[in-house]
């Protein structure tokens, strides 16, 4: 895949030694669930690095001080229903006054198609910096019609972050919202006749909710 701007693989040593646990068929539910949490929390780390700051007046014991804390309104994190859910906590583990917003896409059995069912946000999301989450980036037909559902709100900055990549979903993600900032945790190999990343995860969601 040639460069694309606005996409960023974090390959820290902590992620990737996770990622592995995790793409192993034998990690069952409860590993599962902790370990995506934990890697989206390293993932954030890196994803807030430009989040801006402003300058503040406080008292130490010791003298007044000038000093800075983080600007502007609450950080919304929107996980895209179902597998989005599972990289919420550890979002909020950094950033535990983020407002939580859900998004909710079913698809079309006949047109295969994504469509928005349930979109629950906070106010003034044209003052708020978001941060859509979802592990799975495959077609990227749901990430596309969640950063337009968040738009047509009137978002303005928003960030992607999943925690593996399709080469195929990635190009058509980044093409249609070329303002969105995308980060994975892997960019896989492609995706096969089923949908599927591969090498992959497997289906995200039934692994982090023990369904089938
Ligand atoms: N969604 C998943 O949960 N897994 C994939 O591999 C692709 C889409």
């Amino acid at each position: 895949m040639d460069k694309i701007k606005n996409f960023h693989v974090l390959d820290h040593p902590l992620i990737q030694h996770k990622l592995t646990i995790i793409r192993d068929e034998n990690c069952g539910t409860r590993e599962f669930r902790e370990v995506v949490n934990e890697i989206a929390e390293l993932m954030v780390y890196e994803v807030s690095r430009d989040m801006p700051l402003e300058e503040v007046e406080i008292k130490t014991p010791v003298s007044k001080t000038t000093q800075k804390r983080l600007a502007g309104k609450k950080v919304v994190v929107a996980p895209i229903l179902r597998a989005g859910i599972g990289m919420v906590d550890g979002v909020l583990e950094l950033i535990p006054s983020a407002k939580v917003g859900h998004i909710g896409m079913y698809r079309d059995e006949e047109t295969l198609k994504p469509h928005e069912y349930f979109v629950k946000m906070p106010d003034q999301l044209e003052d708020r910096e978001i941060i859509v989450v979802d592990p799975m980036l495959a077609t990227g037909g749901s990430a596309i019609m969640a950063v337009d559902a968040l738009k047509k709100r009137g978002a303005k900055r928003i960030k992607f972050v999943c925690l593996v990549a399709a080469p195929e979903g990635v190009e058509v993600f980044a093409k249609a919202h070329s303002d969105v900032e995308i980060y994975a945790a892997s960019l896989d190999d492609c995706l096969n006749e089923d949908g599927y990343i591969v090498p992959g995860l497997g289906d995200a969601g039934d692994r982090l909710f023990g369904t089938k």
